[in-house]
């Protein structure tokens, strides 16, 4: 499997030949600068909820590719009406794409869409596949539904947001991996602006003492995992 960085919470995955995109939030963000939008391939994007730094680029990058929207209801019917294809989910459901086996799971956090319409409730994503089972968390507080991930999937590695005051920080994250059995885990959610910046060094030491790997990708490069 291989993970491409694009900031913030935005990742490219290549699985089974299929390019999966999660939480586009590339061109508003400064940091991703030199991230151009319309050379990022995509088949499915996956959404976690409706805030502007998790969909700004969806619509451009579905239209560009024809990707189809996997997100709660809500979120699909919305971006359905924009003339765009999705699959809609909602908490606890699976559905098996090409890629693999998703489950649409609970995160504590809220969800609006940019023009103000209600987003469902925020979530997140397990997936399982023939190349690896991982979680992406979404926006979430920690939470113990994340008891219940670790006692029924057989998970290789998280994406989890550390970044504190909108999601869960450095502490919580360690504690988030260990619930869902990970020991490997991929940082985001951080750094993006003023309220979420953090300490790398702390972050890294935090993991490090509870025998879990913290990776921190650099935005625009790409690693094998
Ligand atoms: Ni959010
Ligand atoms: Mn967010």
């Amino acid at each position: 499997m291989k993970i491409h960085y694009y900031g913030h919470s935005s990742f490219g995955l290549e699985i089974n030949g299929n390019n999966i995109l999660f939480d586009p939030f590339i061109s508003p963000n400064e940091k991703a600068s030199k991230i151009q939008v319309k050379e990022i391939p995509a088949d499915f994007i996956l959404v976690s909820h409706g805030h502007q730094d998790h969909v700004a680029d969806v619509e451009e990058i579905a239209k560009n590719t024809g990707a189809k929207i996997v997100s709660n209801f809500e979120i699909v019917s919305w971006f359905e009406e924009k003339g765009l294809e999705g699959h809609p989910m909602n908490h606890g459901g699976h559905w098996s794409f090409d890629f693999g086996r998703v489950q649409y799971v609970n995160a504590v956090h809220s969800s609006v869409l940019p023009d103000g319409t209600y987003g469902g409730n925020p979530g997140g994503f397990v997936v399982e596949t023939s190349q690896g089972n991982f979680y992406y968390a979404g926006d979430t507080a920690l939470c113990m539904d994340m008891e219940l991930i670790g006692r029924y999937k057989q998970l290789d590695f998280a994406f989890l947001p550390i970044g504190d005051n909108f999601t869960m920080g450095i502490e919580d994250g360690v504690r988030a991996a260990k619930m869902v059995g990970v020991k490997k885990v991929i940082a985001m959610h951080y750094d993006t602006f003023g309220y979420i910046e953090i300490n790398h060094e702390e972050a890294r030491k935090a993991f490090e003492e509870a025998g879990i790997e913290l990776i921190m990708m650099e935005i625009g490069k790409s690693m094998n995992i």
